[in-house]
């Protein structure tokens, strides 16, 4: 399985940091925000990455990061998103890169104290479809929001006013390499995006989509008050525990 980071967009929640510099590379504590996506792929034995930025200073993630030595890595790829079209507008920028295998995506603000190598070996063996990763929070309204019968997924609400469950769809998804032909028929949201829900929606509709709840700690980190929460929660437990 190949691994995917997300991070491109412009950040706009943080202005003025990323007025001048790309979210993805401002400190969440002691590193770069880039930095937890990456070693949480890293652990998960993901070795082939590609890193899909945008924005502004596009060229210091290869400064910062290089061919990866810091994570034992021999290689990185990266590619460049113009614009902020959406998070699956700029999935759809690996296909060349994914090549027909699976992919595992992370967004690059998602920031976890744990690890998701069960969750990758499930899917594994799970060899078709997708799988995402679920986590309760006290603010669904902020997030893709699963609603859950049984033990299934029936649909995903992107930041919905009134959410069906406690359970926010995290920025971590596998998906085999249909996701790409799912990509091509999505329509711009209401926000102008190329949602990743409307994504999961269409394997969910095909009944193929799977779930795991994740442990520990989870938070993005594209808000002020995210932002902090994060760091916070690096200093005191420390993020990606194998
Ligand atoms: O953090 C989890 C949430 O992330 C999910 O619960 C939501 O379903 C999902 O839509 C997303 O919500 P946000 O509105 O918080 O996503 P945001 O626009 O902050 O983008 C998250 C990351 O995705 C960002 O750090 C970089 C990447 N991205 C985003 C956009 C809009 C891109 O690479 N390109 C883009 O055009």
């Amino acid at each position: 399985m190949k691994g995917v980071i997300l991070a491109g967009g412009l950040g706009t929640r943080l202005a003025p940091l990323t007025k001048i510099t790309n979210k993805h590379l401002l400190p969440v504590y002691d590193k770069p925000m880039v930095f937890y996506p990456i070693q949480t792929l890293v652990n998960a034995g993901i070795k082939d990455i590609l890193i899909v930025t945008g924005g502004n200073n596009a060229g210091d993630f290869l400064r910062l990061l290089g061919n990866g030595k810091d994570f034992g890595l021999q290689h990185i790829n990266y590619t460049y998103q113009e614009g902020e079209g959406g998070i699956a507008e700029a999935l759809d920028l690996a296909e060349f890169f994914a090549d027909g295998e699976s992919i595992c995506v992370m967004l690059g603000d998602n920031i976890i104290e744990n690890n998701i190598n069960q969750a990758v070996a499930d899917f594994r063996a799970q060899g078709a479809g997708a799988k995402i990763m679920l986590h309760e929070v006290d603010d669904p309204t902020r997030f893709g929001v699963a609603e859950i019968s049984g033990d299934k997924i029936v649909a995903i609400q992107e930041k919905p006013k009134a959410p069906k469950s406690n359970h926010a769809v995290i920025g971590i998804y596998m998906y085999d390499s249909d996701v790409f032909s799912i990509i091509k028929t999505l329509e711009p949201s209401e926000r102008g995006e190329l949602e990743i829900t409307d994504v999961n929606n269409a394997y969910i509709d095909k009944g193929t989509m799977t779930y795991e709840v994740l442990g520990g700690w989870w938070t993005d980190a594209g808000t002020f008050p995210s932002l902090l929460k994060a760091s916070n929660l690096v200093a005191k437990t420390g993020a990606n525990k194998v």
